[in-house]
């Protein structure tokens, strides 16, 4: 079954809760929170606090996604704010595998992030690794930005090879996803949506408005 996961990037973050709050209560399957450390992507976001405290919160799973110069450094201090998933980026570090295995070892689902430029040749060899990839349509670290076209033949590429291989590695869609591109990245073979700015969108938005764009991409992803 597809997934919508909510990410908090473009959230306004005085009412950061409570839009976590509205997601969970409009069946949003997981919460996507950007670690953006502003050098590996020039930006600044979240950091482990807010993946425990959201995480405390959120009856939902928590994703945290460090998009960030070498996670291996700061493991532990993910580890103890208690994600469900840590996704790191395949550019972040020279030791990407031995990475993915430390998170697996403390039982949590560990994801590959790639951008945009990463070859299908790329992706192949990390692929097995990992329990998801998070491929990126966008350039890391902003919200609200147009998803990159080339992204359409990326997802068919990795669907059939997951598929031919037998490698039960999921697809994750990270960036530019709304009603449009979601439905072509579905049909496309992509497993779960990472909505962002479609889902909180302005810094008035109100729960109402969270909830009734958290269902249309929830409907979206039923089929
Ligand atoms: C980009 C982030 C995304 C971002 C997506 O660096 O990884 O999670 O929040 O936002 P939208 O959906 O607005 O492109
Ligand atoms: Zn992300």
């Amino acid at each position: 079954m597809n997934k919508v996961a909510a990410s908090i990037l473009s959230c306004n973050n005085a009412y950061l809760g409570d839009s976590v709050v509205a997601a969970n209560d409009a069946g949003v399957d997981f919460v996507h929170i950007d670690v953006v450390d502003g050098a590996y992507c020039g930006n600044f976001s979240f950091g482990p606090k807010t993946v425990s405290d959201l995480k405390r919160l959120s009856k939902a799973p928590v994703e945290a996604h460090l998009e960030m110069y070498d996670p291996q450094c700061y493991l532990d201090i993910f580890f103890e704010a208690g994600p469900d998933m840590v996704t790191i980026q395949s550019d972040s570090s020279a030791c990407v595998l031995r990475t993915l295995e430390a998170i697996k070892r403390k039982g949590i689902n560990a994801g590959i992030g790639f951008n945009s430029s990463v070859t299908i040749d790329q992706i192949k060899y990390y692929i097995a690794h990992a329990d998801y990839v998070v491929l990126l349509c966008v350039e890391p670290g902003f919200g609200g930005q147009a998803m990159n076209p080339c992204i359409y033949e990326k997802v068919r590429a990795v669907r059939d090879f997951v598929d031919r291989e037998g490698i039960a590695t999921q697809i994750f869609i990270d960036g530019g996803v709304n009603e449009e591109t979601g439905a072509a990245l579905l049909e496309c073979g992509a497993d779960v949506l990472i909505v962002g700015s479609g889902i909180f969108t302005g810094d008035d938005i109100l729960r109402d408005d969270i909830v009734a764009n958290v269902r249309r991409f929830k409907s979206l992803a039923d089929g």
